[in-house]
């Protein structure tokens, strides 16, 4: 099958699966002719793996990266987030090699405060800046204009697709989601292609990914939530507006659930480590694209906290207070 028709092909079943779900129809994607011109790195030991913004989830994504002695470059436009990721990769790192590669070794991990120099001989860049729709389709298309032809730009959104985010994009074969959970506790990838995205990228990523203790699931049809989110933005949905009945709280949520499904963590303590403006975030992107059939309730909630400044983990205080 020729490129063009592959993508074509692809571009129809990413979006039957869309109004499939979201019962909404938008005009059917045409394929922009295209040339394919990626070829996956193949120096990737005496190169970078670098990534944009080391907050919650960059540093973690850093962590996981430097686990096997390859270097990482980590950059943030925040110089106290950047001192903060090392000082959690530093305590974390060693653990993280015995628990998860049990060959493997400490990488090297260089911050920048300059973005320039952080892109320097890079093979893959993955942008982990907030979830802010703007902010990423500029920042990848800044991205695909500098970085070399091999070089793979990846994205670890929640809830934006990339072809919501291509349209500056040039080299579209190059870009892909790889989304990363709570590592080292959560050790998921999911590699999501957009219709143009090179296959033989994906499947560079499929091999590299569980050399450092991490599993590579391959969402095949581009899908807003990839696949976990999807299924979780439900789970939230649902005990955000029990709360907001007032049928039960947070604490009660939680204990509830662990006493029927195990496990440490309930909802309200998973929301309060991802960020409840991540989380608002999501939610209402969610209802951009699915329309009614998001009650409207659970992002008052979320709300409500984030204007109190009552962000989770990371601010002290959410649904539960932190020292
Ligand atoms: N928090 C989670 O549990 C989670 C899980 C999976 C995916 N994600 C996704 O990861 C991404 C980042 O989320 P997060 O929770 O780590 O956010 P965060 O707010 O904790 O961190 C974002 C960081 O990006 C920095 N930043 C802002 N603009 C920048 C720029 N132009 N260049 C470089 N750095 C910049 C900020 O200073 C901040 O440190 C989002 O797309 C989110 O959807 C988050």
């Amino acid at each position: 099958m020729s490129t063009q028709a592959r993508i074509a092909d692809t571009l129809k079943a990413h979006h039957d699966a869309f109004v499939q779900r979201f019962g909404k129809s938008r005009p059917a994607p045409v394929p922009a002719p295209f040339e394919p011109t990626y070829t996956v790195p193949t120096n990737i030991a005496d190169r970078a793996f670098t990534i944009l913004g080391a907050g919650t989830l960059g540093r973690r994504i850093a962590l996981m990266w430097l686990t096997n002695g390859e270097t990482v470059h980590l950059f943030d436009t925040n110089p106290q987030t950047l001192e903060a990721a090392r000082a959690y990769i530093e305590e974390n790192l060693e653990p993280t090699i015995a628990r998860l590669v049990p060959n493997g070794s400490k990488g090297i991990l260089k911050t920048f405060p300059n973005r320039a120099e952080a892109l320097e001989n890079s093979w893959i860049v993955v942008e982990a800046v907030p979830e802010i729709l703007q902010l990423k389709i500029d920042l990848l298309g800044e991205l695909d204009a500098i970085l070399p032809s091999d070089c793979i730009l990846a994205t670890n959104s929640s809830s934006y697709t990339t072809s919501e985010m291509y349209e500056k994009v040039v080299h579209k074969d190059r870009l892909v989601s790889t989304h990363y959970y709570m590592p080292p506790r959560a050790n998921a990838v999911e590699v999501m292609p957009n219709a143009y995205t090179s296959p033989e990228l994906v499947q560079f990523l499929l091999e590299q990914i569980p050399k450092h203790g991490l599993t590579a699931y391959h969402v095949r049809i581009e899908s807003v939530g990839l696949i976990f989110n999807r299924i979780w933005a439900a789970i939230k949905r649902e005990a955000l507006f029990v709360i907001a009945q007032g049928v039960a709280g947070p604490t009660e949520v939680d204990s509830l659930m662990r006493d029927v499904f195990g496990g440490s963590k309930g909802v309200f303590d998973q929301i309060d480590e991802v960020g409840l403006d991540v989380a608002l975030g999501i939610e209402e992107h969610y209802a951009q694209v699915r329309g009614v059939q998001v009650p409207p309730e659970a992002a008052a909630v979320l709300r409500s906290y984030v204007e109190q400044g009552k962000l989770g983990q990371k601010s002290g205080e959410g649904f539960y207070k932190y020292k």
